[in-house]
């Protein structure tokens, strides 16, 4: 059957519940798969609702829409994604759908907001698009309630002006695979490059917040970004602060579990692993490891050397307590029952801190970010129990903060920059805590 042939075979199927073909079947169940891969679930599904306190949460229905995102103009809300005619996409056709994923331009017209992520989307195959399709037209419950609209100040609430954003930023081009490379690299590149849209968070923003490169031609494609006060390292070859002593078999153990090479993840990619990484199958985990182990070491900083004369020296120090530095009592007190002494961390449990590309960022917004609010390790299908980081915000005073935080960064052959009370205060003042 070509893919014309299946199209209209949809719009039968729909016309007719139930009577989708064995063929329907299986495009609709590989288009959830690439709905996992994409994470539209984890931007289109509202929070769990608390009704009464001491409850617990009522989960959001899926894709409904209405998860408020915090960007630079203000917080924009999901839409309904289902296939409810009036609330959601129901009324859709294949092209209106290709054109909004791709293109950002809903039905009827109207410009979305970048935070929908189309100009990775643009680079979605015609055959995966056709699977997502099929998936939302008929493989998604609807859902009748409206999201909730979005309502930016002047003039970011004059949508027709992303008209020109989308001319100046959106390359808008369909993924074109890399003559040179092999089809496991050109798996990975395609993954992480269009459906995963790791560079939303991963590469750097403009003074436009457009993305710094949406493929590894660009110099700063994946060198690391802040978006609501998570920093997302470098992921390229630099062996400080990026990817450069992870193994590709960490890589995709990071991506299934969130737990991979001692290092757990944290902040806004817990979500990521949890809705989306967790779902994919090993070849796709394998894939986005190999290209991401491709990219050239670029955007270098911090250091780590296991073996220094003043890594074993601050080991010896903790042990013994003999505590010159500043931020090492308080490590001490506060971090050491659950990161060790060693920094070595506990495996499946707690993350080794020596050595740690996230501790060793050029950026410390997660950081600060982190220890002020505490955090949860994620919780996966078949992997480690789910941990929690105690929150420090009323333990701790900022430069306390700033002390143990240098102190991490600069102990056990790690070496970056110090952190400042100021940088902490000022985190802390963004984020209210
Ligand atoms: C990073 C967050 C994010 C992800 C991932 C995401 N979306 Fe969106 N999407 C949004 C936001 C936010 C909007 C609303 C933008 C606006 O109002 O301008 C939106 C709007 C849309 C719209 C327009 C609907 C309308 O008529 O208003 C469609 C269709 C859509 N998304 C489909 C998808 C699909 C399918 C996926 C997965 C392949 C997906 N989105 C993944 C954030 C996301
Ligand atoms: C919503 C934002 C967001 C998206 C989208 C995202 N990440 Fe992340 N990622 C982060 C943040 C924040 C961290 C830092 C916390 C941590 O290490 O878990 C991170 C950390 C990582 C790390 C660990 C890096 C290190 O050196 O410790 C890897 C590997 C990674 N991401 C891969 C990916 C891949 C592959 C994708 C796309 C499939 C992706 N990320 C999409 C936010 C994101
Ligand atoms: C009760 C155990 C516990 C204590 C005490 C604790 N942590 Fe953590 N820490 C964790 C867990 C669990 C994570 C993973 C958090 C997540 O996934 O959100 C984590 C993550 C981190 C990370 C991110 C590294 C990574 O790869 O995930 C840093 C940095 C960190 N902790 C520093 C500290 C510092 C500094 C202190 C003391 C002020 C401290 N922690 C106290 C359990 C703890």
């Amino acid at each position: 059957m070509t893919l014309g042939a299946l199209a209209s075979s949809y719009t039968a199927a729909s016309a007719a519940p139930g009577s989708a073909t064995s063929a329907d079947t299986a495009q609709i169940a590989r288009g959830a798969y690439l709905a996992k891969a994409a994470d539209c679930a984890g931007c289109h599904t509202a929070a769990p609702r608390v009704v009464r306190p001491g409850t617990a949460p009522i989960p959001a229905a899926p894709f409904a829409g209405g998860l408020g995102m915090a960007s630079p103009f203000g917080t924009i809300n999901s839409s309904n994604i289902t296939p409810d005619p009036q609330a959601g996409i129901g009324l859709y056709s294949y092209d209106d759908f290709a054109h909004a994923l791709r293109d950002g331009v809903a039905r009827g017209g109207k410009r979305l907001y970048p935070a929908m992520p189309y100009p990775s989307f643009a680079k979605i195959d015609d055959d995966d698009m056709h699977a997502l399709y099929a998936y939302f037209m008929h493989g998604v419950r609807p859902v009748a309630t409206p999201a909730p609209p979005t309502r930016l100040p002047f003039p970011f609430n004059q949508r027709w002006a992303l008209m020109f954003w989308d001319w100046a930023f959106v390359p808008g081009e369909r993924f074109k695979p890399e003559a040179g490379r092999d089809a496991q690299w050109n798996r990975g590149a395609y993954l992480v490059q269009s459906l995963g849209h790791c560079g939303a968070c991963h590469t750097p923003r403009g003074p436009a917040y457009e993305e710094r490169g949406y493929t590894e031609a660009s110099p700063l494609y994946l060198t690391g970004g802040t978006n609501d006060h998570w920093f997302a390292p470098n992921l390229t070859a630099d062996t400080g602060s990026g990817l450069g002593r992870s193994s590709a078999e960490d890589i995709a153990a990071f991506l299934k579990h969130g737990h991979g090479g001692g290092l757990v993840t944290f902040g806004s990619m817990v979500q990521v692993v949890e809705d989306s990484t967790q779902y994919l199958d090993d070849a796709d985990l394998a894939a986005i490891a190999t290209y991401l182990k491709s990219l050239p070491p670029r955007a270098q900083s911090g250091h780590f050397n296991a073996g220094s004369r003043g890594a074993l020296q601050s080991v010896e120090a903790l042990k013994t307590g003999e505590l010159e530095r500043p931020g090492a009592g308080i490590y001490a007190t506060y971090c050491a029952r659950c990161h060790q002494s060693d920094g070595a961390g506990v495996p499946q449990k707690y993350p080794r801190l020596a050595g740690n590309p996230a501790v060793l960022a050029p950026q410390t917004t997660s950081l600060v970010r982190l220890l002020v609010e505490g955090g949860g390790s994620p919780n996966t299908d078949g992997g480690p129990e789910p941990r929690k980081m105690p929150a420090f915000a009323d333990k701790l005073t900022d430069s306390e903060l700033a002390h143990v935080l240098t102190f991490i960064r600069n102990t056990w052959g790690n070496a970056a920059e110090p952190v400042t009370t100021r940088d902490v205060s000022a985190v802390r003042h963004a984020l209210h805590k």
